[in-house]
């Protein structure tokens, strides 16, 4: 029998997420879809209300002491943020509204004003779609070339592929730090320090990585970097990008209007200094401000018992996963965060995914806004089993069991 010794005060942790003491279909809520988003701890929760009750101004604009204090949590996420990835200046942290919004920054704002006809972006076939059609649109509009870096069989990046597709023609290497649909961690450090040696720039989509492993941009010397807050326990509507003083300074505004600017004339405007140049109209501040209490649960914990607790559980459950008839799994690199893509042989992903959920256990199904990966292995779809800190063995148990029952009734 496998045992899972307990590495982290699994009861003192779940205490501090209200929605994970609910029932769901007469069950106890198990929910295993952090990959899509993470449930949020009390202290997250609490600071969205306190803005809204005590704080709520708008942000670099009055100078009335509500204003003061909500420009001052504001701009103390920031602080944290740039520590938490550990970036040079917080200037380099700008807030978006999500991973998606940090991609697509990039390559409209500096892709669109540097590249040309004859420059190559290079992405994996690992890339969840939005780190796919940013660049498709941007190649549409400059005449840039795609290339796509092939994957293996157990899901990784095919690197002497990636080697072989490197040249100084390519400008943009934009890749995922962690495979959302699988799982596989990409060897990041490496695929950064290729394309600098042929003079590319890198952008990595943090948004698997950011709740699960630490990020060092400084250590990574990556030039772009973004992930979102609802995957790392906190508010929907905020994420970040990280970008090179050097760099983020040469590129064009993403968007028009308050607060990019610095003087706004009809004959002529001049923008604001990074990173507000990137920060048009009111942002979600009382998401951002609450993306601090975020911050501090991951911080308090410490990615370490973090992602000991999550091996363990990716561990646990390939095995009592494994011992269920009829279980593929899809994606079996051999670095993975706690992600276990699966099908069951003879029920549809869809199906499998609704029959959980009528026993409380939360998993998404689907493609996962990675078609390309599953036209690759061939299927339609998986159901996907994700885990955060909060995560048990006993609900490891409980899928497992719920999956024997699944499949005797339905196929048998
Ligand atoms: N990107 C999110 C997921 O993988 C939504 O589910």
């Amino acid at each position: 029998m496998y045992e899972v010794s307990k590495s982290t005060d699994e009861l003192a942790i779940r205490k501090q997420f209200p929605s994970l003491s609910q029932k769901i279909n007469g069950r106890d809520l198990i929910y295993l879809d952090n990959a899509a988003t993470s449930q949020k701890p009390q202290t997250v929760i609490e600071s969205l209300g306190n803005y809204y009750e005590w704080n709520n101004a708008n942000i670099h604009r009055g100078i009335h002491s509500l204003a003061e204090r909500a420009t001052f949590g504001y701009e103390a996420t920031r602080k944290s943020v740039k520590k938490f990835i550990n970036a040079s200046e917080h200037e380099e942290i700008i807030f978006t509204k999500g991973t998606t919004e940090g991609i697509n920054l990039v390559s409209q704002s500096y892709g669109r004003k540097f590249l040309g006809k004859d420059d190559e972006i290079i992405i994996s076939h690992l890339e969840h779609h939005s780190n796919i059609v940013p660049w498709q649109i941007l190649c549409e509009q400059t005449g840039a070339k795609l290339k796509v870096i092939p994957i293996s069989s157990a899901g990784e990046i095919i690197m002497e592929e990636y080697y072989k597709l490197l040249s100084n023609k390519c400008k943009i290497v934009s890749v995922s730090y962690i495979s959302n649909s699988l799982g596989t961690i990409n060897n990041v450090t490496e695929i950064i320090s290729k394309a600098h040696e042929h003079g590319a720039l890198v952008m990595i989509d943090a948004a698997q990585a950011a709740p699960h492993v630490k990020i060092d941009v400084q250590g990574l010397d990556v030039d772009f970097l973004a992930f979102s807050s609802h995957k790392m326990y906190g508010p929907t509507g905020v994420g970040v990008l990280y970008g090179k003083r050097h760099i983020l300074e040469i590129m064009d505004p993403y968007q028009g209007g308050g607060e990019m600017i610095d003087q706004v004339s009809f004959k002529k405007t001049t923008y604001n200094n990074i990173p507000y140049k990137f920060e048009a109209g009111t942002p979600p501040i009382a998401g951002v401000i609450a993306f601090n209490e975020a911050i501090k649960f991951i911080t308090d914990l410490g990615h370490g018992t973090i992602a000991r607790h999550e091996n363990q559980l990716l561990d646990y459950a390939n095995y009592k996963l494994q011992q269920v008839d009829g279980f593929t799994p899809i994606g079996t690199a051999e670095k993975k965060t706690a992600v276990i893509s699966f099908n069951l042989d003879g029920i549809h992903d869809f199906d499998l995914s609704i029959l959980l959920d009528s026993k409380g256990i939360a998993v998404r199904n689907g493609h996962h806004c990675t078609q390309p990966i599953m036209d690759y292995f061939n299927i339609e779809g998986t159901v996907r089993a994700s885990f955060a800190v909060y995560n048990t063995s006993e609900e490891i148990d409980i899928l497992a069991d719920a999956l024997v029952n699944i499949r005797k009734k339905i196929v048998t």
